[in-house]
């Protein structure tokens, strides 16, 4: 798919990845593009972006971005569910709440948004994009109910491949670590683990995939290999994890 002359929705546009796409994707020749998350204020300004306060982990607020896209753009090309977040904790505590938002933010979301296109694009093309992640391939310490949540998105997409309509094109992303506020949200003892990227290589991978109309973008370019060994010799991965554990005691305790 070409991005000119695109109407775009892009969630998670206030700070870190999907700023970054913002910044570029509102560049290109003929784009308009709403701009969705909590923090509006965070956006800048250009006569194609239209910002939209949301909290996408709510289904109403969902269903309002969406005509209020309608009503700004007319239609939708291409959306990108990038809004996500991740806690970094031991889980202890029984709290429904804790669970439900991560869930809804990260899972439920993206998938009814998904849902939401494929009504509204009966037959013009269109692209959804999701923001997985590596940790939907390995499993990483600490974050568990994260882990969680991007296993299920890549779970849904091996399915989902098969039944997507023909003009529909469903692509998840899979970054590894990559230099955000994403760490420092999620607490703040949170370690960045290795290895690590900026945003640019993400947008970089991610628009060579717009273009290829790709399922899957792993930005990081030796993960694949990396990701093979790993899930086809386990020690490898228990020899990650072990340094990684060691690595998050050490900051821990600086
Ligand atoms: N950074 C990494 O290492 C990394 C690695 C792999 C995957 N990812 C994924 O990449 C995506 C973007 O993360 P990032 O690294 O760019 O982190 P970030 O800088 O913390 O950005 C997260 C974005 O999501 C938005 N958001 C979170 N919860 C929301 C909600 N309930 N409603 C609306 N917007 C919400 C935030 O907007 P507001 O605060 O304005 O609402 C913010 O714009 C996430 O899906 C994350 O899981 C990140």
């Amino acid at each position: 798919m070409n991005i000119e002359n695109k109407n775009i929705v892009i969630t998670g546009a206030t700070s870190g990845i999907g700023l970054e796409f913002l910044n570029d994707f509102s560049g290109i020749p003929g784009t308009k593009i709403v701009a969705v998350g909590r923090k509006v204020e965070n956006l800048p300004e250009a006569d194609n972006i239209f910002p939209f306060r949301a909290d996408v982990s709510k289904s109403e607020a969902v269903d309002e971005l969406f005509k209020f896209a309608i009503e700004k753009m007319g239609r939708i090309d291409i959306f990108f569910a990038n809004a996500g977040f991740a806690y970094y904790e031991k889980l202890r505590n029984a709290t429904w709440q804790h669970i439900d938002s991560i869930f809804q933010t990260n899972v439920i979301s993206p998938i009814y948004s998904l849902s939401k296109m494929i009504e509204l694009n009966q037959s013009t093309e269109f692209m959804h994009i999701i923001t997985c992640s590596v940790v939907g391939r390995m499993p990483f310490l600490g974050y568990s109910l994260y882990t969680g949540t991007k296993y299920a998105l890549d779970g849904f997409n091996s399915a989902m491949q098969y039944e997507m309509p023909p003009n529909g094109h469903l692509m998840l992303v899979y970054p590894v670590a990559t230099y955000t506020g994403f760490f420092q949200r999620a607490s703040d003892s949170a370690f960045m683990p290795w290895p690590r990227q900026t945003t640019k290589d993400v947008l970089k991978a991610v628009k060579k995939g717009i273009a290829k109309n790709r399922t899957r973008v792993f930005p990081y370019p030796l993960i694949k290999p990396i990701l093979y060994l790993m899930n086809t010799f386990p020690f490898v991965l228990k020899i990650y994890l072990s340094i990684q554990k060691k690595n998050q005691i050490k900051a821990a305790s600086q």
